[in-house]
């Protein structure tokens, strides 16, 4: 591998194939995929009926160009506006969940014509654009954890020249997976739309089941005018969306936007999204991923009884995490785990484990990656 840069940690390279949460590396050894990718294989990977529907699409045409979306690209903005409660609403697709976010926060400051947008200190926004590096003169950031009384929270911040409320759920990395209390978002969404303002949900991460419901914001009396889609939208096909209601669509396009990319409205990335949205839908997987989750997490929870260098188990739907004590680390049990066959991940900032397995998870595996945690835990407790 001299030829890939090294921008990131590369652990492995001989992965082949995979079906649904195994991946095969070239010895034909199984690995459990407890992370979905990058929680992108929300269905499991190489579902038969998506493969079917992007092999079909493909036959067809793939890409067209900006100017000419064509009845999938209508077909698939309605299947996801459907779902996120915006059934008269506009959409577009794109190609990464950072493109979506940024694209969805520079929409609501032309909507409102105010630069200024409040977000969470926790909030990840994705690698690029105003959601990466987040400049004071754009970003008032709020730390949530430092909140006890949302009214005491919220004197100061200055709502009059807020435009937007960037609400990303939880599901981020930096977040350390802990959900911000709902009577501090309900509040700050009603006073930033008392003032003119709109709020954007970040549903990269918390979209598509995730959570245990479609999105990260219904579990909150929080109704978004605009919300960015990823990940679990193209399950493993990089497909993203900004999707917004009715009054903002038509708000914004009142503003003369442009904007324009090579893969914008794909017809390939659309029936791609339009087919995982008819498979939730059909297999009632938004549902069995919250059972499967709360199995999940019990399971993490008995794990955490039973060893004193586990300080919490938590999570919501699946999105689940393990938080250990010093001196163990979870860079170690992680790594313990993919030399025993489970593809989990770590946070070392948080020193938490973390599991964003794809919802189609038996719980065959989850006993066993319960089974395999004992064995490491006991180890790093001297026996
Ligand atoms: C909450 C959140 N927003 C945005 C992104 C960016 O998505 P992408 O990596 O597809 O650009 C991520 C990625 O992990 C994320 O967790």
């Amino acid at each position: 591998m001299r030829h890939i840069l090294e921008c990131h940690e590369i652990l492995k390279t001989d992965f082949t194939r995979a079906r649904n949460c195994s991946v095969f590396d070239s010895e034909g050894r199984r690995y459990i995929d407890l992370e979905s990718g990058t929680w992108c294989t929300a269905l499991g990977h190489g579902h038969p009926r998506i493969n079917r529907a992007i092999r079909r699409q493909l036959r067809l045409i793939a890409h067209t160009g900006y100017r000419y979306p064509t009845a999938m690209v209508e077909d698939a903005a309605r299947a996801v506006l459907d779902i996120l409660g915006m059934a008269d609403g506009r959409c577009v697709f794109l190609c990464s969940g950072s493109e979506a976010v940024e694209f969805c926060v520079q929409a609501a400051r032309r909507i409102t014509g105010r630069p200024l947008s409040l977000t969470f200190k926790s909030s990840f926004l994705g690698s690029f654009g105003s959601g990466g590096a987040k400049s004071a003169d754009e970003w008032h950031l709020l730390d949530w954890n430092a909140c006890a009384d949302p009214d005491e929270c919220l004197r100061g911040v200055p709502f009059d020249r807020i435009g937007t409320f960037v609400f990303e759920p939880g599901g981020s990395g930096i977040g350390g997976l802990q959900f911000p209390p709902a009577v501090l978002v309900e509040s700050i969404a009603a006073r930033v739309k008392e003032a003119g303002g709109i709020v954007v949900a970040n549903e990269v991460t918390t979209g598509m089941g995730r959570t245990g419901r479609w999105f990260g914001f219904q579990h909150y009396g929080v109704r978004p005018d605009i919300a960015a889609l990823g990940k679990g939208l193209g399950n493993g096909y990089p497909v993203s969306a900004a999707a917004m209601t009715r009054e903002a669509a038509e708000m914004l396009e009142a503003t003369g936007l442009r904007y324009v990319q090579s893969h914008q409205n794909d017809p390939l990335g659309c029936a791609t999204a339009r087919e995982v949205i008819a498979v939730f839908k059909e297999g009632g997987w938004v549902e069995r991923g919250a059972a499967i989750g709360a199995h999940f997490l019990d399971g993490l929870k008995e794990v955490k009884e039973r060893y004193s260098l586990v300080k919490e188990a938590r999570g919501r739907g699946m999105l689940l995490g393990l938080e250990l004590r010093p001196p163990l680390r979870a860079a170690r049990v992680f790594r313990g785990l993919l030399d025993r066959g489970f593809i989990a991940n770590y946070y070392d900032s948080f020193n938490m484990l973390r599991f964003d397995p794809p919802l189609t998870i038996g719980r065959r595996d989850v006993e066993r990656l319960m089974g395999c945690l004992d064995g490491l835990l006991r180890d790093a407790h001297g026996g």
